[in-house]
């Protein structure tokens, strides 16, 4: 078992399969604000596992199939699952979380899924033990069997599956109600160790999937656990956006349940990259379990907390199969609030109960205010590539060191750097992007980032690279309109790097400095999201 805690230096031992990516850095700044206090936060710990899951897929999901079909096919997802409890019951887990589509699968109609949708109850309303009360509900078997599994191995369990909830058809009212009646969800579950129904969360953000509707009202659904207090739920694309992931975590919800389906982006968007980025950001504990499914890019599941990172991403050639990833992580504490005991819920365990609201997250450690970036240089030739489908104004970094500055409009990103090993092979730029992303999905950024480009002319700056052998010693700053901003390091075949100090300026500066590389450099990356201006 991993140990966290003042003993968190341990995480550098491995354990399982020698393929794991295990990476555990410590951030000096978090290191000094946790190790040699006593602080009961960090004392109490808990096992958490995600598992990332190779799909069965239905072949022909446009198809529309009998109930009995569907749950033929939805079993076969299943039986993995129970084996997967079991294996991580056995390693002491205390929760488990499995991805989005991972029962299903994806690519459904509205009308073709409907064998695969089961009509779950709201925990809210009524406390039911679909493991123990199974005829309480027709039509239930796989909540039911999912129930099970939790209670079987005594821990919490968090899936995703489809719901239909019937909806009522006034034409009289702006409901929105569709016209054949009902709504249909893409949903986690949440269930206690003893099989309860303790949560369920629809998916506030859809990413084009034509079965699904967005839920009338914002869900922002959290369960209580003995071991570690509160869980909040949310699902893939959702981490990209305000509601609810950051109404959450601006409850003073600090750990985090994350079922995904994520097709990989680089240079800014791996999975792995950008769960890290957000666990740092939001200085939150992300438990995210994502599908493997070579095809459709989806890959790289993690446990994420503000100090470690234990993680997954298959790499070219790795046979495709499922992955259990265990570790031991501290209890996150709301920010600023006393430690008291979380005590097991009922029916209703899934309300958001507390009051408490913090200023939890997106900020690091206070800079002090002498920033030796104020007086960069400024007129170094810039070019425009395209980065993520962003026009990015980027400038190269071809001396051995430099100080160096790219801006974009009044929002500028500047960098100082020097080489530990310069591969006159490799060509990499800083790049500055400010503004609306605008394909596949609306969301507006501010972004600095330094990135290999994939060949040696600058309109290969901002394609995908996966490997480089240059390392660089660095800091980093943009002077952002926004205090969400989330940082991270990838290196050569996607190995994360914890920056080694991280500050946020009064008035908005965030500063990411790094030395030592282990590996070389692929992206380093400040993703500032302007949340307030997604709409505009
Ligand atoms: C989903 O189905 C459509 C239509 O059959 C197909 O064109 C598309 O490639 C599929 N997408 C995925 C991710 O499988
Ligand atoms: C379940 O279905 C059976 C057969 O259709 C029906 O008799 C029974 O009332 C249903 N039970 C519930 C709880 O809806
Ligand atoms: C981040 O979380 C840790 C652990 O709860 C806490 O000690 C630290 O003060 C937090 N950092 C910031 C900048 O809020
Ligand atoms: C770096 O590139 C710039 C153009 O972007 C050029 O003016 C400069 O001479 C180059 N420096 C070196 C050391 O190659
Ligand atoms: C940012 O850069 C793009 C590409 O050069 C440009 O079109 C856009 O106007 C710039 N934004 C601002 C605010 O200057």
């Amino acid at each position: 078992m991993i140990r966290v805690g003042a003993q968190l230096l341990s995480l550098w031992g491995r354990k399982q399969e020698e393929t794991m990516l295990f990476v555990a850095l410590l951030a000096s700044v978090y290191l000094a604000s946790v190790v040699g206090e006593t602080d009961p936060a960090v004392d109490s710990t808990y096992v958490a596992a995600v598992y990332e899951h190779k799909i069965i897929l239905n072949p022909n999901p446009r198809v529309p199939v009998s109930r009995h079909d569907a749950l033929q096919h939805m079993q076969k997802n299943l039986d993995i699952y129970e084996e997967q409890a079991a294996r991580a019951a056995q390693q002491g887990a205390q929760i488990l979380v499995f991805p989005e589509d991972g029962i299903h699968g994806f690519n459904f109609t509205r009308s073709s899924i409907a064998g695969y949708l089961e009509t779950i109850p709201d925990p809210q309303q009524e406390s039911w033990n679909p493991c123990t009360e199974p005829g309480r509900y027709n039509n239930t078997e796989v909540v039911q069997r999912l129930s099970c599994m939790a209670r079987h191995n005594n821990l919490y369990l968090v899936a995703n599956m489809p719901d239909l909830q019937p909806c009522p058809l006034d034409t009289s009212t702006s409901s929105s109600c569709p016209p054949d009646g009902r709504w249909q969800f893409n949903t986690n579950v949440a269930f206690r160790s003893d099989g309860l129904l303790v949560a369920r969360y629809h998916k506030q953000k859809l990413f084009f999937e034509e079965s699904f509707d967005t839920p009338p009202e914002l869900e922002v659904i959290t369960f209580d656990t003995p071991f570690a207090g509160k869980f909040g739920l949310f699902i893939c694309f959702d981490i990209l956006f305000h509601d609810p992931a950051v109404v959450l975590v601006e409850r003073g919800v600090r750990q985090l349940i994350f079922p995904t389906a994520w097709m990989n982006a680089l240079p800014l968007l791996d999975s792995v990259q950008f769960h890290r980025a957000f666990s740092l950001g939001a200085n939150v504990t992300l438990l995210a379990a994502n599908i493997r499914n070579d095809e459709r890019i989806m890959k790289g599941s993690g446990i994420y907390t503000p100090f470690s990172a234990t993680y997954h991403h298959a790499w070219k050639g790795d046979p495709e199969e499922g992955r259990l990833l265990v570790a031991r992580v501290p209890v996150l504490e709301p920010l600023g609030v006393k430690h008291n005991t979380a005590k097991e819920e009922g029916a209703g365990g899934g309300k958001f109960t507390s009051s408490v609201a913090t200023d939890s997250g997106y900020c690091y450690q206070e800079s002090c205010d002498d920033s030796s970036l104020d007086s960069g240089p400024s007129s170094y030739p810039t070019f425009v590539s395209s980065m993520m489908s962003d026009p990015f104004t980027f400038v190269h970094l071809n001396e051995t060191e430099g100080d160096v500055k790219v801006c974009n409009g009044t929002f500028c990103c500047h960098l100082q750097y020097r080489w530990l090993l310069q591969d006159h092979k490799e060509l990499y730029a800083l790049g500055a992007f400010a503004g609306l992303h605008v394909v596949d999905g609306r969301y507006a950024l501010q972004v600095c980032a330094i990135v290999r480009c994939a060949e040696l002319d600058q309109s290969s700056c901002g394609q995908v690279v996966e490997e480089a052998e240059s390392k660089m010693d660095f800091l980093l700053e943009g002077n952002f309109d926004t205090k969400y901003v989330y940082p991270s390091i990838l290196t050569s075949r996607m190995i994360l790097e914890q920056p080694e100090n991280l500050e946020k300026a009064a008035d908005g500066r965030v500063t990411m400095k790094h030395s030592n590389m282990k590996a070389g450099l692929v992206t380093a990356c400040l993703y500032g999201r302007m949340y307030h201006l997604d709409n505009e």
